[in-house]
């Protein structure tokens, strides 16, 4: 396991202004008052790794990281539990994950062991920036960047730096610390993801491929872009940092329905997506990995078939879809308010994760 040295901050946020941020967080504008890093190259492996005072990096203007995007990241977070103990929710996943996409985009794997580890030191460290609230939690950033000051581009970096910030949040779309309905707007133009893509790393080309369309989403009066798959740009795939669940009306076996596209290699596997998946048949749900197509979505919202749909994902939770906008028309999903499926989902998976319900599966893991 790899050593990390502990450097405590000299100039830690005041107090009072620490329990102002706590009190409204917002998401991902503020800071707690330690990172993590860790360094790589071929010589040493993973080494010199600190928990130290958060803090800008300098960086040579020839970083590969700056020119080629060689990057890869997690969203993750940390809940402060009815206990007042903080805990992780299923920290060996987003390790997995983020390995994955290391690889995808040529960077060394980090073994496991130590990127959890290296989440339990700064929470540890940082604990008293976990908020308490419902719906509030501690946001984990672990991101890796190519180092090497080079313009080469035939192989990848001989350098990277690992490195975990951390952010109070509310959940990404919520007003306040309820559900808001969001207007979605489905991008004929763009394409986030093509087959034998990066689409499944979790890579920050993916997001800066995804801004232009979401710029056209609100200037369509929308919160956020669904892409649609790049072939015929028929299927729903995601919505780019959140994955979509339909609920279809119960049928012969008098249960709901969740359904949300199959893990084709072209949108992102989320660990709440798995997470809800897993959970559903708990609370009386059939769940089903299933295509859905932009008719079936429009003519099964019309006639009642498909009664709630949300997105979800670490920093979303889970926020209710109420209307869809795209160039061929609009449409209102149910009566446009979150839906009772998407509440009760929501309500069970924040529960599992705040320590307040039982966790049949062992996701939370103490800090
Ligand atoms: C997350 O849900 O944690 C993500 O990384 C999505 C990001 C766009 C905020």
């Amino acid at each position: 396991m790899v050593d990390f040295e502990i450097r405590p901050s000299g100039q830690p946020v005041p107090e009072a202004r620490r329990k102002a941020i706590l009190a409204a967080p917002g998401f991902g504008r503020t800071f707690t008052d330690h990172m993590v890093t860790l360094r790589w190259c071929a010589d040493q492996g993973w080494h010199d790794g600190r928990v130290e005072p958060y803090g800008p990096f300098l960086l040579d203007p020839a970083t590969a990281v700056f020119h080629y995007g060689q990057e890869c990241f997690e969203g993750m977070k940390a809940y402060r539990q009815a206990s007042g103990a903080v805990g992780l929710f299923r920290p060996e996943e987003n390790a997995a994950r983020f390995n994955r996409s290391a690889d995808r985009v040529g960077m060394p794997p980090l073994p496991e062991e130590t990127f959890v580890h290296a989440l339990e030191l700064l929470v540890g460290q940082d604990s008293a920036w976990v908020p308490d609230a419902i719906g509030t939690s501690l946001y984990l950033r672990p991101f890796m960047i190519a180092t090497e000051p080079a313009l080469g581009f035939t192989l990848p970096s001989d350098s990277y730096l690992f490195c975990v910030i951390a952010s109070p949040v509310t959940a990404a779309f919520d007003a306040g610390t309820a559900p808001r309905p969001l207007t979605v707007w489905l991008s004929k133009d763009y394409t986030r993801a093509a087959p034998g893509g990066t689409g499944a790393a979790k890579t920050g080309g993916n997001y800066a491929a995804a801004f232009k369309a979401t710029q056209q989403a609100v200037a369509n009066g929308c919160d956020q872009v669904v892409w649609l798959d790049a072939l015929e740009h028929r299927w729903v795939e995601e919505m780019g940092g959140m994955n979509l669940f339909f609920v279809y009306a119960p049928e012969g076996d008098g249960r709901p329905r969740i359904v949300t596209p199959p893990l084709t290699g072209t949108l992102l596997p989320g660990v709440t997506r798995d997470s809800l998946l897993t959970l559903a048949p708990q609370l009386g749900l059939a769940a089903e990995e299933r295509r859905i197509s932009v008719d079936q979505w429009r003519q099964q919202c019309a006639t009642g078939e498909i009664t709630e749909v949300f997105a979800c994902g670490t920093a979303a939770v889970i926020s209710p879809v109420g209307a869809v906008r795209s160039a061929a028309g609009d449409w209102p999903v149910g009566d446009g308010r979150p839906g009772p499926v998407t509440l009760r989902l929501r309500e069970e998976l924040l529960g599992i994760q705040h320590g307040n319900r039982p966790d049949p599966f062992s996701w939370v893991r103490k800090a």
